[in-house]
């Protein structure tokens, strides 16, 4: 092995396939095909139609992704994976493969955590993760506040959201909204004409007897949607601008509000975002200022390294191989309910009991 680890990392959790190539803290390259297109006319990912575009598009993205790095299989020092959390079929094809390249080539196997790799990415842009880690991680499935001692062993969920995760309701709004899926993205892009301060949509858990950490987006949802039919109730135009923005900025004010706070008591002087909804654009605004404000360094990779996608699946196992940490046995299996607490599943961990 060169002075640090060359890793191929797979990604299939959800709707895209990703394949990254790392050395160390170096992107090398970063192939990402997307289903999301034959998902649009349902409304959402379809876990049987992810799970077959994963089967066509895997071999073709993995030989692309050494293409562009410009290197061959054998050159690898070991081959990473999405275990989980995510779609259980889904996975299952990242997984597969991932065994049969470690199999033939004889490198051991990581079947790392979904989550912990949102984080790990940021290795790429900004370097050495600061420990520890304070991460505020943001996607369709979760939203959490993490505080990581070491990413590849040690993470702690100081609080997570009780009902709809961020990027979730991002979706469900844009639903309501007419603005098609993904509605993230979209949902970005119009606020953009809208007025944040046009509507003022509620702040869940944000009350003094709340949780400090905890998020709920399932009232402000639901907010939005009484609003909005409150207003074709009555036959008036909907400003979907505005309300877009004013969402978003509920959405925004709150995850910024929190994760600032979780620095400040933990005594951490910098912020990482991570997860889908960290290529918001307003999120990574409002978190730039309030973390200057707060004299807070903030970490949020490129939206490309936000989203998923398989270079941040290789950023951990390169992390993992430079830590020592055990590999995975070739009996990995795919466990779409993973704990964010278990960065990886190393071999003993996938045999213990309760364990599928
Ligand atoms: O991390 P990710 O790509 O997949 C999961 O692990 O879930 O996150 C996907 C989520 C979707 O809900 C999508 O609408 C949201 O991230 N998202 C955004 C933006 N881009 C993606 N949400 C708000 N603004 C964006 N620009
Ligand atoms: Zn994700």
């Amino acid at each position: 092995m060169a002075d640090e680890p060359l890793v191929l990392g797979i990604e299939t959790s959800c709707d895209e396939t990703g394949v990254g190539v790392v050395r160390g803290h170096t992107l090398l390259a970063d192939a990402v095909a997307s289903s999301v297109d034959d998902h649009a006319r349902y409304g959402g990912v379809v876990p049987e139609i992810a799970s077959r575009a994963h089967l066509e598009a895997m071999i073709p993205t993995i030989e692309r992704a050494l293409a562009d790095a410009g290197v061959a299989p054998t050159d690898l020092d070991a081959v990473a994976v999405t275990a989980g959390p995510g779609l259980a079929g889904a996975l299952l094809v990242g997984v597969s493969a991932a065994k049969a390249y470690a199999y033939a080539l004889g490198t051991p196997l990581y079947g790392v955590n979904h989550l912990a790799s949102h984080v790990c990415v940021d290795q790429l842009e900004h370097g050495p993760l600061p420990r520890p880690t304070m991460a505020l991680l943001v996607s369709g499935g979760h939203s959490s506040l993490l505080l990581a001692p070491d990413i590849t062993a040690d993470v702690r969920p100081l609080g997570a959201t009780i009902d709809d995760a961020a990027g979730e309701a991002f979706d469900k709004v844009a639903r309501v909204l007419g603005l098609g899926f993904p509605g993230g993205p979209a949902i970005d892009r119009l606020a953009r004409d809208g007025a944040p301060d046009a509507i003022r949509f509620p702040r869940g858990l944000t009350g003094p007897r709340d949780a400090p950490y905890d998020f709920s987006f399932s009232g402000l949802k639901t907010a939005v949607a009484r609003w909005v039919e409150a207003r074709r109730n009555a036959g008036e135009d909907v400003p979907v601008a505005d309300v877009a923005a004013s969402f978003q900025e509920a959405v925004t004010d709150v995850l910024t509000r929190k994760a600032v706070r979780a620095c400040r008591e933990e005594g951490v002087d910098h912020l990482m975002i991570g997860g889908g909804v960290a290529a918001n654009s307003r999120l990574r605004a409002m978190a730039e200022e309030r973390c200057a404000a707060a004299g807070l360094i903030l970490r949020v990779p490129r939206p490309g390294l936000c989203t998923d996608n398989g270079a941040m699946v290789a950023a951990l196992g390169a992390e993992m191989v430079a830590r020592g940490r055990a590999p995975s046995g070739l009996d990995l299996p795919a466990d779409s309910s993973l704990p964010v607490t278990h960065p990886h599943v190393p071999e003993a961990l996938a045999h213990a009991p309760g364990r599928p």
